[in-house]
């Protein structure tokens, strides 16, 4: 038989309750979820409800959550800015941690991170949900196949999605570096993890440049309100509230629990509530009168130690998110987008692979999510690959550091180590 674990959850959000405590607690002959730590109590009294959470065990301070050791594994899904000291106090107390990324923003705190683990003897995973994504695994492979010969050159391209910028980035958590990472490290550090990983190389020289261009005030349409609410082009405006809550809230069938509509309004979601929070609440801010400081486009050029050449951009002008990436090899080329993967062997028929039929399940992240709690059940186990270990993980962090530090001094270019 399993051994079952337990498992505390520290922030109970969209993260660690909606994703990894929902998939965790479906689980249930390998993990036993008995301890719960968020500072709102809605959020303590839905998930303790649906997990099963005593009341004793229902945490609203982290201070008297980390009084003693309360599972055998902590998950971290707090805010980016409480990762370190989160992960530094998990050590101490004893825990086993699977912690969300970006661990850091600030190349000290790596190091502070790995010697704490060290010191202590835990096991860590990072969350870098799309190295266990089907599609991505599958580039892997085709890659170690050595199909297309050796990789000479990667060009990747991240559109975040316009509403999805305006979302998360001008109205949301992570619209400012006072209270989260930059956004080379918020969002796209996942994709410096899989650019590392697939040139199998560490990254030796990085520069970047970049801007927060559009989603500021002297590019507001005349007339323009600090609010949704009151403003003349609500109707017509792409970015207005009302746009991107209400009307594709109905072009979606109205889902009740669904992001980004559970981040703006409490799960379940009715058209009331989310009106609601327009008016009151940040999300129904104008985009052009944020307190936003985070970049709307970058690019970030990499040279990896074994010659491997690559390209970076995201920017948030695009209809869909999903990322497009093509590779240059030797022997052939690689392109995938959401939908496909494209194998172009020189001299040879091409092949294309449905992105979809590699989906075993219908979670987050491609997959990701659930194949990752499957990861730390062998993490657990002690015989795991730990492809997303903290070591392995800080690489691609430094990547990230390096690359925000050039886009501040107008694409200087650095030595990573
Ligand atoms: N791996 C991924 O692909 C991925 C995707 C989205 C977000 N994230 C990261 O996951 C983390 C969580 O994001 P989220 O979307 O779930 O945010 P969220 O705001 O929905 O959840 C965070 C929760 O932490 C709680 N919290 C804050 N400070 C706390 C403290 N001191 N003690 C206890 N609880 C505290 C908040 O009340 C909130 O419920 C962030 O760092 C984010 O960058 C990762």
């Amino acid at each position: 038989m399993n051994k079952i674990y337990t498992v505390a959850i520290l922030g109970v959000g969209a993260r660690g309750g909606n994703a990894y405590g929902k998939l965790i607690n479906k689980f249930t002959e390998k993990y036993k979820i008995v301890a719960l730590c968020d500072l709102r109590e809605d959020r303590l009294e839905h998930f303790g409800g649906l997990f099963g959470v005593d009341k004793e065990n229902r945490f609203n301070s982290d201070a008297e959550f980390f009084k003693k050791k309360r599972a055998d594994l902590l998950v971290i899904a707090t805010p980016d800015k409480a990762h370190v000291r989160h992960t530094i106090k998990a050590f101490e107390v004893g825990y086993d941690v699977l912690v969300e990324k970006p661990l850091t923003d600030n190349e000290e705190e790596c190091k502070l991170l790995l010697r704490a683990q060290a010191k202590h003897g835990c096991r860590a995973l990072v969350c870098h949900v799309l190295r266990y994504a089907p599609a991505y695994t599958k580039l892997y492979e085709i890659i170690n196949s050595g199909k297309i010969g050796r990789l000479i050159d990667i060009n990747w391209i991240e559109p975040v999605g316009y509403w999805h910028q305006a979302h998360s980035y001008v109205r949301g958590n992570w619209r400012n570096t006072a209270d989260s990472a930059p956004m080379i490290l918020a969002k796209s550090c996942h994709d410096l993890d899989l650019l590392q990983w697939y040139a199998k190389s560490k990254c030796k020289t990085i520069s970047s440049v970049g801007s927060l261009d559009f989603f500021k005030a002297e590019n507001a349409p005349k007339g323009a309100t600090e609010r949704c609410q009151d403003c003349p082009h609500k109707d017509i405006c792409p970015y207005s509230a009302y746009r991107i809550y209400i009307e594709r809230w109905h072009q979606s069938g109205c889902p009740t629990h669904e992001w980004p509509y559970t981040v703006v309004a409490t799960a379940p979601v009715s058209e009331e509530k989310i009106r609601a929070a327009i008016e009151s609440g940040p999300y129904g801010k104008c985009v052009f009168h944020c307190d936003n400081n985070v970049v709307d486009h970058q690019t970030v050029q990499m040279l990896f130690e074994n010659g491997i050449t690559a390209t970076f951009h995201m920017n948030a002008f695009n209809l869909h998110g999903g990322r497009r990436v093509t590779m240059f090899g030797t022997y052939g080329e690689l392109y995938m987008d959401q939908k496909t993967i494209t194998v172009n062997v020189f001299g040879k028929p091409t092949e294309t692979i449905n992105v979809n039929e590699l989906l075993e399940a219908d979670y987050g992240h491609g997959g990701g999510d659930a194949k990752l709690v499957e990861a730390l059940y062998d993490m657990m186990e002690g015989n795991a690959g730990l492809e997303t270990s903290l070591e392995a993980s800080i690489e691609s962090h430094l990547m990230g550091i390096k690359a925000e530090e050039s886009r501040l001094a107008e694409g200087k270019l650095l030595l990573i180590h």
